[in-house]
């Protein structure tokens, strides 16, 4: 039969070791790249350096059938693959709100220099718009003379904790190529011929278009999440009930249900990140009016944290100092193990820095949580965390959470009130038991 393509991927954190293990599963030769060694000897081993449901098992069972490797070494990468997929990471800038490409730069500098076979490079990361076209002319002017060498741009759209179904089925493929394109589009729909085959739609645009879906897609999630949360506050002054308002809402199928869970708002490592980086490289552009409402929606899912330290801060009499807190959650959502601006470790951090003794559980994110910040208390249970409480915030709506007996709390916390920071609890039932019950958005 015809000899498949061999990829490799540019970057192993959560999106390219995601790919890699994936792209493996699909029954391409992968090989893995990243510069940090103690990532490739885990990823190597079969061990996820992070948490993500689902995808030991296809990097156990590709490692195993011989599909998957990993590297640090560029020649190695260089020489073995037809398509490289960068995955690097794009993090906020320490000084600014734009995107830090550095890494982004840095890939495709160790690479370019090595390419001595036809060759397409795909990006993934999610990028400022331009940012491509920059990297097309870096990668055209580094590679060897005459290098048969192109660079298009597919943006990634998974999500943590569903990693692998959404790379493996994903709602749609995009992919950007640049003008005068001639291999990129075929190669990206050998790549993806069996998600093609299933019916996924495959676009085509130029790199900009490509670059901007994603951030597009994102700056709209954040901003449905932010529409409802702007309700929830209304609600709250107006003594109605934004659960109920969402729902009905969410029967009208132009606006549809997902997304728009009121709470304590959103966080990770993409969204808040990337409005901003939106907006900044929107300044650069000089369009900054299309986009100064995304810093409406920062500041709103900014606000849902004060109130809800303001709502605990209530129920405890006015100040924390002294108290005793339970937290229950430290991952941005649950499912993860990533705290990068979790709502609920910044509220957990700010109550403590008000004075009161805050101890957190959560089921992935303890050791995460506890790195970046070693001055919290930390329990190994959810119980042990509640223990003594004045009061219990619940700021990740981790299943364990959902389904807790507000009996079995209520035995061990000093006095029995929570805030339900994601409006992951049935009131009434908490009530029932005894519990003084506090939630965003609701009466
Ligand atoms: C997001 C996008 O969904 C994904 O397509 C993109 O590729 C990367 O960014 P992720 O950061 O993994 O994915 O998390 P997501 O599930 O989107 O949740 C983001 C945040 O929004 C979480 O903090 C979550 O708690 C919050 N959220 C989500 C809400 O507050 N309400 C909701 O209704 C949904």
């Amino acid at each position: 039969g015809q000899q498949r393509l061999k990829i490799s991927v540019i970057g192993t954190g959560y999106l390219g070791a995601t790919h890699a293990a994936c792209m493996a599963e699909l029954g391409f030769d992968v090989l893995g790249i990243d510069v940090d060694q103690a990532k490739v000897d885990s990823l190597s081993s079969g061990r996820l350096p992070f948490f993500e449901p689902g995808l030991e098992e296809v990097l156990a069972r590709n490692l195993a059938a011989g599909r998957l490797r990993f590297t640090t070494d560029y020649a190695e990468v260089a020489e073995f693959a037809d398509v490289h997929f960068i995955c690097v990471g794009t993090p906020q800038r320490a000084d600014s709100n734009a995107a830090d490409l550095s890494y982004l730069d840095a890939a495709v500098d160790a690479l370019a220099p090595l390419l001595s076979r036809p060759t397409v490079v795909i990006g993934k990361s999610t990028v400022p718009v331009g940012t491509a076209a920059r990297l097309a002319a870096r990668l055209a002017g580094t590679a060897p003379a005459g290098a048969d060498v192109e660079l298009a741009w597919s943006p990634e759209f998974l999500r943590e904790g569903y990693g692998v179904e959404d790379t493996l089925r994903p709602n749609r493929i995009v992919i950007g190529t640049a003008p005068g394109s001639r291999r990129a589009e075929a190669v990206m729909r050998e790549v993806c011929a069996e998600q093609i085959a299933a019916g996924i739609p495959f676009l085509t645009t130029d790199l900009e278009t490509a670059e901007l879906v994603k951030v597009s897609a994102n700056a709209f999630l954040a901003t449905k999440i932010s529409f409802i949360n702007a309700m929830a506050e209304v609600c709250e002054v107006a003594g109605a009930d934004v659960i109920k308002l969402a729902e009905a809402l969410s029967h009208d199928d132009r606006i549809g249900g997902k997304f728009l869970g009121p709470g304590l708002g959103f966080g990770g490592g993409c969204l808040p990140k990337d409005i901003r980086a939106f907006m900044a490289r929107a300044d650069e552009l000089g369009v900054e009016p299309a986009l100064s409402f995304l810093r409406e929606v920062d500041a709103i899912n900014q606000r849902r944290r004060a109130r809800t330290i303001d709502i605990a801060r209530g129920l405890i009499g006015g100040s924390f100092s002294g108290r005793t807190v339970g937290v229950l959650g430290a991952a941005f959502k649950p499912n993860s193990d990533d705290i990068r601006d979790s709502p609920a470790l910044d509220v957990a951090a700010t109550i403590s820095s008000l004075g009161a003794r805050v101890t957190v559980y959560d089921p992935e994110a303890l050791e995460n949580a506890r790195r970046a910040h070693p001055g919290l208390g930390y329990a190994t249970s959810m119980l042990e965390a509640v223990r003594d409480a004045e009061v219990v915030l619940l700021l990740t709506e981790w299943a364990e959470f959902r389904d807790a007996d507000p009996d079995e709390l209520a035995k061990v916390v000093a006095q029995p009130r929570i805030v339900d920071g994601r409006n992951a609890l049935d009131p009434e039932q908490w009530r029932e038991r005894g519990w003084t019950y506090r939630a965003l958005g609701r009466p």
